[in-house]
């Protein structure tokens, strides 16, 4: 089945359970507008974060769709904060791993013997090569069966180099390398793939790839107790989907933190169960925005779609969804009795992979209609998401158009607002510090 949104993107539904793949998008044509200098688009950043809300405006376009732009971001804001990458639900045994790529960095992501789950590089402490290139399998590795998981994760009881079959254990550790015994000095224990820094936070698997960041326990204390009732190391991913997106990784980012667009983009699915206007931020903090959704009355029970509502959580998430960012990239929209986590990675100013996820507690994936939920689940999700990619790859033909003008924000638009500000700290290189005084909640 393809769903198709418009002439720029085909989308093909999943025919396999909770895998999916989009179509590449059809290439869109760009004004050849030349950007201006980084130096002055830092600094265009800094002053409209200068703006108070009732003054602010849309940062510039270069913003979206600079390469240079980019490269300042993957070293001023990605590399040095924590990136998302995986939550344990989806590595439960010794072994199984997860092949990704971040920023241009080869990764498998992968629980150890020792039950630890590790980032480690992909690149052979030989001569460079991929030690896991699409296709290649031998064994003792192999990939999971499509039933089982996305494209990417499988199981291995330690890896092998396909250049010259150089072994590593799952812990990176360099275990067999043939022909060495004339290198002089060649000392086997002292050869590890790369290990970039990890830490599994709330069930979660971060990485920092700079090493430099401050524990997660520390960056995201607030938001820790703000999730804790949800217990979400207890929870198991249950839907996993990934989208090819023709738009800038934040395009996508202020997208899922701003309601506004409830009135429009999505007027007949969210903005009926919960209007923009009774939307509201959070007091302002260093590493994390928060946005409350009430509902506007208590949604009729749907015993065929809802699973039990999670007991422990406080009356207010009981009667409201939230969505989160975590700086930079980590994406939660909590509901009553599950989560939706987004991971976003950057592949150029104009392109970006998706991947969409939903949580549920484990306890409920024995209910005897799980299957049929989950089914409905993804269908939502398709649903809604859909009408978030039309407006998002409409934004990025406009960011390139000589038509292009930087508007005014709605009160409603504060995120947009709150992440430049993150975005200027970052360039003032004043970030986790709050650089001038939080801006206060909106109730
Ligand atoms: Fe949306």
């Amino acid at each position: 089945m393809t769903l198709s949104l418009d002439t720029n993107l085909k989308i093909e539904a999943a025919t396999v359970p909770l895998v999916a793949t989009v179509a590449e998008p059809e290439p869109l044509f760009r004004l050849a507008r030349a950007p201006q200098p980084l130096a002055e688009t830092l600094a265009d950043v800094q002053a409209t974060a200068d703006l108070p809300l009732n003054q602010a405006r849309t940062l510039p376009p270069e913003v979206y769709t600079d390469e240079a732009f980019l490269k300042w971001e993957i070293d001023h804001v990605l590399r040095p904060g924590w990136m998302c990458l995986a939550h344990v639900s989806q590595v439960p045994k010794a072994g199984d791993f997860i092949k990704l790529d971040l920023l241009g960095e080869p990764l498998v992501l992968v629980r150890g013997k020792d039950e630890v789950v590790r980032v480690l590089s992909r690149v052979c402490a030989h001569r460079g090569a991929d030690i896991m290139p699409p296709g290649y399998t031998y064994e003792g590795q192999r990939p999971c069966a499509e039933a089982e998981g996305p494209a990417g994760c499988g199981h291995a009881r330690f890896f092998m180099c396909p250049y010259h079959f150089w072994s590593f254990d799952l812990e990176g550790q360099l275990k067999a390398a043939p022909e060495m015994q004339q290198a002089e000095g060649f000392c086997r224990e002292a050869v590890h793939l790369t290990t970039f820094r990890s830490e599994v936070w709330h069930g979660w698997v971060f990485v920092n790839l700079d090493g430099k960041a401050p524990p997660l326990a520390t960056q995201f204390a607030g938001m820790t107790e703000d999730l804790a009732n949800w217990q979400p190391a207890e929870m198991k991913v249950a839907l996993y989907r990934e989208w090819d997106c023709p738009f800038n990784w934040k395009v996508l980012v202020e997208n899922f933190m701003e309601a506004y667009h409830h009135l429009g983009a999505h007027s007949q699915t969210f903005q009926p169960l919960m209007p923009a206007q009774d939307t509201w931020v959070e007091t302002e903090r260093p590493h994390y925005i928060r946005v409350n959704l009430p509902f506007k009355a208590m949604p009729a029970p749907n015993p065929a779609a809802d699973f039990p509502t999670i007991s422990s959580l406080r009356e207010q998430d009981q009667r409201q969804m939230s969505v989160f960012l975590g700086y930079p990239g980590f994406l939660l929209f909590t509901g009553p009795d599950r989560l939706f986590w987004y991971r976003i990675d950057p592949l150029g100013p104009d392109r970006s992979r998706l991947v969409t996820t939903m949580l549920v507690p484990t306890s409920v994936t024995s209910e005897p209609q799980y299957a049929e939920k989950i089914k409905a689940a993804d269908q939502m999700l398709i649903d809604f998401h859909l009408e978030d990619m039309r407006v998002c790859t409409g934004i990025q033909r406009g960011l390139h158009a000589t038509g292009y003008q930087r508007g005014r924000l709605s009160h409603l638009d504060m995120p947009v607002w709150l992440i430049q500000r993150y975005l200027a700290a970052r360039a003032r290189g004043t970030y986790p510090t709050l650089d001038r005084p939080a801006a206060a909640a909106q109730r």
